[in-house]
Parts: C-alpha cells; sequence; structure tokens
C-alpha cells in the first residue's frame, strides 16, 4: 500500500474536520481502510451522534475516535485538543473538511445588495478562523513527526486571480482568508517542522449536502461523489514533498493560483 505521507513509515494518527459529512466522512472513511493509519480523529459537533461514524466504529473499534467540538467555539476546541493529544502525542496528518456555504438563513450573495454581516461573519468563522486557530492548538502535536501533512479543504473560488464570475462574495473571502493563512503557517514552519507539508486543496465539485443546492447547474462527469473526491485528496497529499509546503492544489495534483 502507498504510504499516507511520502517519508513516514510510523504508524499514522491522523485528525479530520467534517467528519460528519460529505468529503470529511469520506476521507474517514478511506483513512480506516489504510493499514498505516494507526488512529483517525473524526470531529463534528455531534460526532459521537452521527450513525454513519457510529458504524465506522462498529467496523473499526478504537482507531477510530468520534470527537464532539464546535470548531468555532475556543472551549469546544480546548476540550476537543486535550483529547485528542492525550490519546495521540503524535500527530502526523491533519485534514480540514469542515466548511460552510449555506445555511437556512444563509445563501451565497448573487450581489453585493445581499451581502450581509452575519453571514460574512460566519463563513469567515467556519471556513477560515476556525482551522488556523484549530491548527494552532494542535500544531505542537507535529513537532517531532518524521513527515507530516496539514491540509485545508479549500475552494476553487477562494482563488482571487482565478474569479472571473463574481458573486459568492463571503465564501470566496472565507476560502481566500483560509488560503492566506495556511500559506503563512506554510512559510513559518519551514524552519520549525522542515518535514511538515501546509497545503490547501480543492476537492472538485462533490455531491455532498454543501454542494446540493448547485448541482443541478453541474454536467454529471463533473460531479464527484465523495468517496471519488477523497481518493483524490488522498492520492494528492500522498504525493506531496517539502517544496510543494505552501501550495494550493486541486483533486488532480495541478497548481491553482491564488
Ligand atoms: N462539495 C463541494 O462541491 C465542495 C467544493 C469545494 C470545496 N468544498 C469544501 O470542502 C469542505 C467539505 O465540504 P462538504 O461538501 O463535504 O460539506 P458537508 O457535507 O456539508 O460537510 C460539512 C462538514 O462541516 C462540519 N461543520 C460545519 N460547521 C462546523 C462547526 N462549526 N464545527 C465543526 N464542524 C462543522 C459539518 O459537521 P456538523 O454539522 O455535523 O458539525 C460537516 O461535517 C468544505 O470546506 C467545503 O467548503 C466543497
Amino acid at each position: 500500500m502507498t504510504p499516507l505521507i511520502e517519508g513516514l513509515s510510523a504508524p499514522a494518527h491522523v485528525v479530520v474536520t467534517g467528519a460528519s459529512s460529505g468529503i470529511g466522512l469520506a476521507l474517514v472513511t478511506q483513512l480506516l481502510a489504510h493499514s498505516q493509519v494507526a488512529q483517525v480523529h473524526a470531529i463534528a459537533r455531534r460526532a459521537e451522534h452521527s450513525a454513519a461514524l457510529q458504524a465506522l466504529r462498529n467496523e473499526h473499534g478504537d482507531r477510530l475516535l468520534c470527537c464532539a467540538m464546535d470548531i468555532t467555539d475556543a472551549h469546544s476546541r480546548q476540550l476537543g485538543v486535550a483529547r485528542i493529544t492525550h490519546r495521540s502525542a503524535q500527530l502526523h496528518c491533519l485534514i480540514h473538511a469542515a466548511g460552510v456555504l449555506h445555511a437556512p438563513d444563509i445563501r451565497p450573495e448573487k450581489s453585493i445588495n445581499q451581502l450581509n454581516e452575519p453571514a460574512l461573519v460566519q463563513l469567515l468563522q467556519v471556513n477560515a478562523i476556525a482551522p488556523i486557530l484549530l491548527t494552532q492548538a494542535l500544531l505542537p502535536a507535529f513537532r517531532q513527526a518524521p513527515a507530516g501533512v496539514i491540509a485545508a479543504i479549500s475552494a476553487r473560488v477562494g482563488s482571487i486571480s482565478d474569479n472571473a464570475l463574481g458573486g459568492w462574495y463571503s465564501y470566496r473571502a472565507s476560502k481566500a482568508a483560509q488560503n492566506q493563512l495556511f500559506r503563512t503557517l506554510s512559510i513559518e514552519v519551514r524552519r520549525s517542522h522542515p518535514n511538515l507539508r501546509v497545503v490547501s486543496l480543492h476537492p472538485g465539485t462533490v455531491d455532498t449536502p454543501l454542494a446540493a443546492p448547485f448541482k443541478a447547474n453541474v454536467a454529471a462527469d463533473r460531479l464527484f461523489t465523495p468517496a471519488l473526491s477523497a481518493t483524490h485528496l488522498l492520492r494528492v497529499i500522498a504525493g506531496l514533498h517539502n517544496e510543494d509546503s505552501g501550495q494550493f492544489f486541486a483533486w488532480d495534483g495541478q497548481a491553482i493560483p491564488w
């Protein structure tokens, strides 16, 4: 089996956010099927009550630990990080798949007239602020890793230079902010964690609850299942080298301009 991360031969301890649904759940499923993975910490707000995660736990036992965490809540993050690092003093991979595009009271904006402060703040919090603060709290657990990956699942629409269509102000801005935060981290950790690769990844357009309201406009062959997207993403992660740190890659390994 291909190593989970290039240069890592030890059993791998992995954290995945957004683990209750879509891409995050598919990543957890495939990570548990990988023989090198010793431990997966699956984060979602009600992780312990997720039927899908419970089914995986029945199959894989203690290799899967469900961690109830609202990533936007500092106290919840603190409790969750303590539980994760108690079990896995050493981490090798952190994948941020939690994210929000719409909610009952949030719709992606078509025009500046639809922009509203609570929605903009909420998307920035979930998609950009919470992931980097969770990373800050977990980073000490990466220090001794012979090789490691921190991957923030971003979105191509977060690319500023690729933005030809406009619209989706809050989501685009939150993903651009996420990209900048993780790019900045990649530069800082070059010395302190020379074998830690920090990347942003675009998963493709994926048939999940997040994409559901918009999938009618997507050609069937361009709409991935969560499982296919997860397979692509894990392949990109496995192929990363130290010099790839700080880059933004699509599901097929192609670099995306910022
Ligand atoms: N689907 C696509 O086409 C597509 C395209 C480009 C990028 N992406 C990105 O891919 C990532 C995964 O999206 P998806 O399509 O798999 O979405 P999804 O199926 O809607 O899953 C979103 C996940 O985020 C978690 N989440 C949301 N708010 C949270 C919070 N405050 N605390 C903890 N967890 C929270 C949800 O968990 P709970 O609600 O259970 O807590 C859920 O597990 C997102 O970052 C998204 O922006 C998706």
